[in-house]
């Protein structure tokens, strides 16, 4: 029987003794059971996105986190693609396996909760061709074919999940349970940055997850985690294996006094309601500017009362928004940033803090070059003192332009 090792199995048979007295701390390779309390939709009924606010409770954990941090989440895949993978395999699901830590386990219990199974992996490739019998040749040339070309195979894996490859190739058949789980990879963790601050919030850690969904070859796919937390872990019932992730370089300034600057669109405004909350609790001086954005106003302003609160408190100094599709031409958070580019330059002259949470691939990369603008234009600065300010003086000298970007 195969065996592999995965964080998250440990938790249920290690985390305590035999008077449940705790023996392990928790962490990724011991997390910690934790319930959802609570869970409501943050995408109001017309948005294109399903974005939801979580309150997880880490009470009796011991675990403990700062602003800044992530939380770890080993996922649970949803029992309608475990039995629709089994009846694919023509397998019984109460089939006995190995699990992770030799235990034994049911087929359907090692599909839901220690291996992936919405992507497939590269080695199930070479694990169909082995077992096509003889005759079948248009299967055959048709996977000798993907597997001699690395792009194609890449781009075949990406939009195919294991249903998938046993629907197109009908003539494999799996002899036993524990040949297929031996294709396939275990569970990985997600990160998602803390959207709460424990001094708000004692025992509790809260999370902001935008739900991944899509359609590929006519079928609904849901992303492992986010669709498990937003949608298939039931509240008040379903245990979320978690531990806490620091981010030694995403933190608060240590002086209250401190001026800070938050650009976090999307889901980037996560760890952001955890500072400005934060900052309320410690009495912080220091003044708070955010950029917001996201598609709409009507459906997709985040946590719009958390900040209009926010607002009236006085806590939270500055609010620009940018509503991406509201108008005809896009608007987005560096469009914001550099109109009031005098005022941030002030800001940042004066000492402030500059902090980018949210998409890395496209946002990130376009705040950055907003910000060397800004430098340009407001500071006067020549395009390479421009960069160098922002990249080596802001970044690295002086540790206050910090990202959590993903
Ligand atoms: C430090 C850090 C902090 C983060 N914080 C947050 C946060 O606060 N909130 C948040 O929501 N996320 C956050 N993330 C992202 C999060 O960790 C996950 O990556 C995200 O939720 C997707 O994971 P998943 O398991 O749901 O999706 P997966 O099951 O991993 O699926 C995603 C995959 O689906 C495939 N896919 C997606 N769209 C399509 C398509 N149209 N066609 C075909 N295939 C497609 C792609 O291969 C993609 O990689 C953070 C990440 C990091 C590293
Ligand atoms: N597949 C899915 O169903 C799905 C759903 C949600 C999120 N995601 C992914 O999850 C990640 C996080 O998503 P999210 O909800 O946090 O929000 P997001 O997708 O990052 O979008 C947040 C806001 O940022 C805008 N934006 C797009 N490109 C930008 C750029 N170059 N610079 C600045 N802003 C930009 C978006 O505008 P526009 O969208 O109008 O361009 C939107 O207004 C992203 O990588 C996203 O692709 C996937």
């Amino acid at each position: 029987m195969s065996v592999v090792t995965v964080g998250w199995h440990s938790a249920s048979y290690m985390s305590s003794g035999p008077t449940g007295s705790a023996v392990t701390p928790y962490g990724r390779k011991n997390p910690f059971p934790a319930p959802i309390k609570r869970r409501w939709s943050l995408s109001r009924p017309g948005s294109g996105k399903d974005t939801r606010h979580l309150e997880i409770d880490l009470a009796g954990s011991g675990l403990e986190y700062s602003v800044g941090d992530s939380l770890g989440v080993f996922a649970r895949n949803p029992l309608s693609l475990v039995d629709g993978l089994i009846a694919a395999l023509g397998m019984d699901a109460s089939s006995p396996v190995a699990g992770p830590q030799g235990q034994g386990m049911t087929l359907r219990e090692a599909l839901e909760r220690v291996y992936t199974i919405n992507r497939a992996s590269r080695k199930i490739l070479a694990g169909l061709l082995e077992r096509l019998p003889a005759g079948e040749g248009g299967e055959r040339a048709r996977l000798e074919g993907l597997i001699a070309s690395d792009p194609s195979v890449a781009e075949f894996l990406y939009e195919r999940d294991y249903i998938d490859l046993l629907r197109e190739f009908p003539s494999v058949r799996f002899e036993s349970p524990e040949a297929f789980l031996k294709m396939l990879s275990p569970i990985q963790p997600r990160l998602y940055s803390i959207a709460s601050s424990p001094a708000a919030h004692p025992g509790e850690v809260h999370l902001c997850v935008a739900v991944v969904r899509y359609e590929t070859l006519g079928r609904a796919r849901i992303g492992m985690a986010s669709g498990f937390l937003g949608e298939v872990a039931q509240v008040g019932v379903c245990e979320v294996p978690v531990f806490v992730q620091e981010s030694p370089k995403f933190f608060l300034p240590s002086e209250g006094g401190r001026d800070i600057i938050m650009v976090g669109p999307g889901t980037g405004i996560a760890p952001f309601r955890a500072f400005l909350e934060q900052r309320a609790a410690d009495g912080a001086g220091g003044r708070n500017w955010l950029f917001f954005g996201d598609q709409h106003r009507a459906t997709d302003f985040l946590y719009e009362e958390d900040l209009t609160r926010f607002q009236k408190s006085g806590i939270l100094t500055r609010l620009d928004l940018a509503f991406s599709r509201d108008q005809a031409e896009k608007v987005y958070v560096q469009h914001r940033m550099l109109e009031q580019g005098a005022e941030l330059w002030k800001w940042i002259q004066g000492g402030a803090y500059f902090y980018v949470c949210g998409d890395a691939r496209r946002m990130a990369k376009d705040v950055h070059q907003a910000l060397i603008q800004v430098a340009r234009e407001h500071g006067g600065l020549a395009p390479e003192a421009a960069t160098a300010y922002v990249e080596e003086t802001l970044m690295k000298g002086e540790r206050r332009y910090l990202r959590d970007v993903y």
